[in-house]
């Protein structure tokens, strides 16, 4: 079963049949989970908003543990995340989105394994390539899918590196520039460690990053929240287009 990990601006996945709604009990902590399904179709899949109803759960405090058990426990296979980003690359304008193919992890203090020698033992994932190739390209082609039949177009980026900041404060200028020399194309908050536990669990897993600004220190104006606002208004349009398309074709 596929679920998709709404992020900011995504807290409710609307234009769905809105099914079942679960409070799952995990040793972790409870994560909270709905069922939906595409129009009349018979496609079934797993909503899980990532920073709670009505976004209260900042990224550092995000019970990834709890929420990744959680979709392993009702047979969740595959996953696809939707995350909010600040853009390093100059292609990736605010508005357009990416499908990382790679990561580099700066947070920090997170809980991030199950394999904690508590209720698993030690264990070491193979983490060369972060993202599921299969789930990426399905995501890919959803997108060149809903690029070529209807008015909401959007500018992707078939790839980047993306960097996850601890938060919840924006970066400074000069962290930036070090992500930047890093390689770092796109840089957020809550990529990880959603993508090592979905590993951890083997669970195939990918991202499709919506860029809302231009990462600290790269234009000329301040970063407001107001501005992000807007562009994840408009740009979460393409994006759940993109997922009806994923889910369609699931
Ligand atoms: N930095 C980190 N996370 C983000 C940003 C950013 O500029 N924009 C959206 N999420």
């Amino acid at each position: 079963m596929l679920a998709i990990i709404g992020g900011t601006g995504l807290s409710e996945l609307e234009g769905f049949e809105q099914l079942e709604k679960l409070a799952l009990k995990t040793p972790y902590a409870r994560s909270k989970v709905r069922f939906q399904r595409v129009g009349s179709g018979d496609k079934e899949f797993v909503f899980l908003a990532r920073h709670g109803a009505g976004h209260k759960i900042p990224p550092h405090e995000i019970n990834y543990r709890a929420n990744i058990a959680a979709l392993a426990d009702l047979g969740v296979t595959e996953i696809v995340a939707i995350n909010a980003v600040g853009a390093i690359h100059g292609d990736l304008l605010p508005g357009s989105v990416a499908v990382p193919d790679q990561l580099i992890d700066y947070s920090y203090s997170r809980d991030v394994s199950f394999y904690d020698g508590k209720l698993k033992a030690v264990h070491h994932i193979d983490f060369s390539n972060p993202y599921s190739e299969t789930i990426r390209q399905r995501i890919l082609q959803a997108t060149v899918a809903v690029n070529s039949s209807s008015k909401t177009r959007c500018e992707v980026l078939a790839g980047g590196t993306y960097a996850c900041t601890q938060g919840p404060r924006l970066e400074t200028a000069a962290e930036i520039r070090r992500l930047a020399q890093d390689g770092c194309d796109m840089v957020g908050m809550t990529g990880m460690p959603e993508a090592s536990l979905a590993r951890e669990l083997g669970i195939e897993y990918a991202s499709l990053a919506l860029s809302v600004n231009r990462a600290a220190g790269l234009s000329e104006e301040a970063i407001t929240l107001e501005d992000i606002h807007k562009v994840l208004e408009s740009g979460m349009d393409f994006v759940s287009a993109v997922i009806t398309e994923i889910v369609r074709q699931s």
